[in-house]
């Protein structure tokens, strides 16, 4: 039987911040075991793919990325292979991947990381394990989480879902929710903070639903806490608009770490359309919270999610969300179009519109809010912000990204001495996604 330790591993994750927060508990876990990381599957002896089902693009990255892992398995049968997270849990997904690779040693679904070991065991001693299904998160939450994204950190706070939108897989495939206690969230903080972190964002699929489901303190309450731990910037994703309070607007209002930004998904500008969604908002509740978010905090940062082409939505629902993009002129928005999920009620509804329509009205959202975000970006100049460096930027390593406390990308020359570090800049020109920023003082 192989050993594990001195060996590699390489984790491939998909999908939402959620999901790269578990890889990096699947990472340490690995870590304890003696391993390390590397960044390629050729040198690998661990490999696993932390999968993602939200839109049918999704799985499909996930089945080509899989795919890919059989020369590495046929060079080295020693390799174990593993699958795992939400697209894991849905029903058959075991047997798919048991026809369709057969070559894959372990799978296994959400919640269930504390089996890794266990399973890593078996597979080790050459058995196949297939359990895909949801697990229970609570003994998750206690386990070693190997952060290595220094200045910035994610930290979750709540699992699963109960909201049951009717498009959406997330309630199926993360089970419902399930708190974690405040006082590992606050340990975790504390030693981030210990560890030179500068930032945290704070993780679950409806934030505003912390502590309902334990009684334990409420999100606002958690967030007041969390402002004593040192931690100089704190953000958190995603709120659910039914459940955005007046107290937690008032709350990041006066929280000095928290950073003024709010991710508000609206998905649709048409009440009908909300309603078949089963969002349990309307048009006119979401105004009203935007209105509240920015007479509180008028320079909030505030983003969105929207879904086009949902079933049955007409042109005049359309021309709704198009209307309610130019009233709010949210800094930016996640934009896709309707993709049918097996087992939810809106792959079930009448009224499907054609791919073409679809990706016609997501192309005309997307140049809608994109002329939006310039003009912001334009309003920017001049102004003064402090900026979380991150990493070099994509286009030049001469360059650097960080954020500003709202969220927005901001480039600017200088040293890479400077990275994990909060520098004052002057903003002196706007791209189409980010701006461009110059030090001072
Ligand atoms: N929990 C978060 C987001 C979860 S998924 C929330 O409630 O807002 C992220 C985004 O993916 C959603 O906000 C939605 O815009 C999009 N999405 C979810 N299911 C989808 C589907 N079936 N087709 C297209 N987009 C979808
Ligand atoms: Fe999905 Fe709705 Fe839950 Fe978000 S709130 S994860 S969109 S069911
Ligand atoms: Fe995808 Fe699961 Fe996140 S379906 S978006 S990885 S919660």
């Amino acid at each position: 039987m192989i050993t594990l330790e001195g060996k590699k591993y390489y984790i491939h994750t998909f999908g939402c911040q959620m999901n790269v927060r578990e890889s990096e508990t699947a990472a340490g876990i690995l870590q304890s075991l003696g391993m390390q990381a590397t960044q390629t599957m050729e040198d690998a002896h661990v490999i696993l793919f932390n999968t993602c089902c939200i839109r049918d693009l999704a799985e499909r990255k996930a089945w080509g990325a899989i795919g890919a892992s059989r020369t590495r398995k046929q060079e080295d049968p020693q390799t174990i292979i593993g699958v795992f997270g939400c697209m894991m849990a849905q029903e058959g997904a075991n047997q798919e991947v048991k026809k369709r690779f057969p070559f894959v040693d372990i799978v296994f679904g959400t919640n269930s990381l504390h089996e890794l070991k266990p399973l890593l065991e078996q597979a080790r001693r050459g058995m196949r394990v297939r359990k895909g299904q949801v697990g229970d998160a609570q003994e998750e939450f206690a386990l070693p989480v190997f952060h290595n994204s220094k200045p910035s950190a994610f930290v979750n706070i709540i699992h699963g879902c109960n909201n049951f939108c009717s498009y959406c897989i997330v309630p199926y495939v993360r089970g419902r929710e399930k708190s974690r206690p405040m006082t590992y969230i606050v340990q975790e903080v504390e030693e981030l903070v210990a560890q030179g972190y500068q930032e945290v964002t704070l993780l679950g699929q409806n934030v505003n639903s912390y502590g309902k489901d334990t009684g334990d303190a409420s999100f606002a309450e958690l967030l007041r806490r969390l402002d004593q731990t040192g931690m100089p910037r704190i953000r958190f994703m995603t709120s659910h608009p039914k459940d955005l309070t007046e107290e937690l607007i008032d709350t990041i209002a006066d929280c000095k770490s928290v950073c003024k930004q709010i991710h508000l998904p609206v998905q649709s500008g048409s009440n009908a359309v909300l309603k078949a969604m089963n969002r349990k908002y309307t048009r006119e509740h979401y105004l009203h919270l935007i209105e509240r978010i920015r007479y509180r905090m008028p320079e909030c940062g505030i983003t969105t999610d929207f879904i086009v082409g949902f079933p049955s939505e007409t042109e005049a629902d359309f021309q709704q969300t198009l209307d309610l993009v130019r009233q709010v002129r949210f800094d930016t928005a996640f934009m896709f179009a309707f993709s049918p999920r097996k087992g939810t009620p809106a792959a079930r509804m009448e009224g499907a519109l054609s791919a073409e329509e679809k990706q016609r009205r997501l192309a005309e959202l997307i140049a809608v809010q994109r002329e939006i975000t310039m003009d912001v970006h334009k309003s920017l100049v001049g102004r003064e912000e402090m900026v979380l460096i991150e990493h070099t930027s994509r286009r030049s390593d001469k360059q650097l990204t960080g954020k500003d406390e709202r969220g927005r990308t901001v480039n600017l020359n200088g040293d890479l001495s400077l990275i994990g570090q909060m520098v004052p800049v002057r903003i002196v020109r706007a791209n189409a996604n980010s701006v461009f920023a110059e030090r001072i003082g």
